[in-house]
């Protein structure tokens, strides 16, 4: 169902590795809206070329850039206006990785140059792509930056690992560039606390397949899918949020207020 809520909107996703991805289904659902992007990620996860079947179907191009590097960022962004043909309405952010949580090692051992690896992936980059973006002028007023985040930044799941302290720090950063952002440029800064969802990251999590049943279970309307989870960004991305900014907005079909549900208080009855 397009409205051409993003209509002659320009602007950058970073994340789309694979069908699965909730940037994959972003970039589809920004496309139907009338948006014109570029899409970007890691050097290294442009191996399999999934990517460019996106840019096929979307009219996109690919600008490979490691979210973690000033200089490739600085050409992503600088490359992305002239494509594009002028500054920037929207980013995404939906960038995770724990090498924690990949090598299997506890959260109470944790290696610390994998923490730290993890962390400049996960958040610090979040705050790169702002201060480039906001250094080089490149986001027009009333533009919305949103990050993908999960709730056990605030509350604890104990295989999320590092993660959880990653999503921490990039909601924070979220709420602390978005008062400058805002204050400056008019610009407003989100993130979207989403649902367990069945993509790469996800599922490196350990007992993964449990857990997303388990807040399936948990949540009155059920988990949201990836493209929910997209629609939910076209809205955000579009005019008619202009005064939402600095939130970390739940995206969850109800997890985060729900204490129990009926279905999961019957599995203690017996
Ligand atoms: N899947 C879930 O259950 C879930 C739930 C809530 C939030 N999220 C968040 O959604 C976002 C997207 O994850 P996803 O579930 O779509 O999985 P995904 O594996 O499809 O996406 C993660 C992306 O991060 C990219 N990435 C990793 N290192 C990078 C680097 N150095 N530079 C640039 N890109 C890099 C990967 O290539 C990949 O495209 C992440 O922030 C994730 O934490 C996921």
């Amino acid at each position: 169902m397009a409205n051409n809520l993003l209509k002659g909107k320009r602007g950058i996703i970073f994340g789309a590795l694979n069908e699965q991805s909730i940037a994959w289904k972003v970039a589809q659902r920004a496309h139907e809206e009338g948006a014109t992007f570029v899409l970007t990620n890691a050097p290294i996860a442009m191996r399999m070329g999934e990517i460019n079947e996106l840019a096929k179907q979307t009219g996109s191009e690919v600008i490979p850039a490691d979210a973690t590097s000033v200089e490739d960022l600085e050409n992503l962004i600088s490359k992305s206006m002239e494509i594009l043909g002028g500054k920037l309405d929207f980013i995404l952010h939906s960038i995770g990785m724990s090498v924690n949580v990949r090598k299997g090692r506890h959260y109470t051992n944790e290696n610390y140059d994998w923490t730290m690896k993890g962390l400049d992936v996960s958040a610090l980059s979040f705050h790169k792509v702002m201060q480039i973006s906001k250094k080089m002028d490149a986001v027009n007023d009333w533009g919305s930056i949103i990050a993908l985040t999960y709730i056990a930044a605030q509350k604890v799941f104990p295989d999320y690992n590092d993660m959880a302290d990653n999503k921490s720090y990039l909601e924070s950063i979220a709420r602390s560039f978005g008062y400058h952002y805002g204050v400056d440029n008019n610009v407003r800064v989100n993130t979207i606390s989403q649902s367990p969802t069945m993509t790469t990251a996800g599922s490196g999590v350990k007992g993964f397949n449990e857990f997303i049943n388990y807040a399936e279970q948990m949540s009155p309307l059920g988990n949201a899918s990836a493209m929910a989870c997209a629609d939910y960004c076209m809205v955000m991305f579009s005019d008619l949020t202009r005064y939402v900014t600095m939130q970390n907005l739940y995206h969850d079909g109800g997890f985060s207020n729900t204490g129990v549900t009926q279905s999961v208080i019957e599995k203690f009855g017996k």
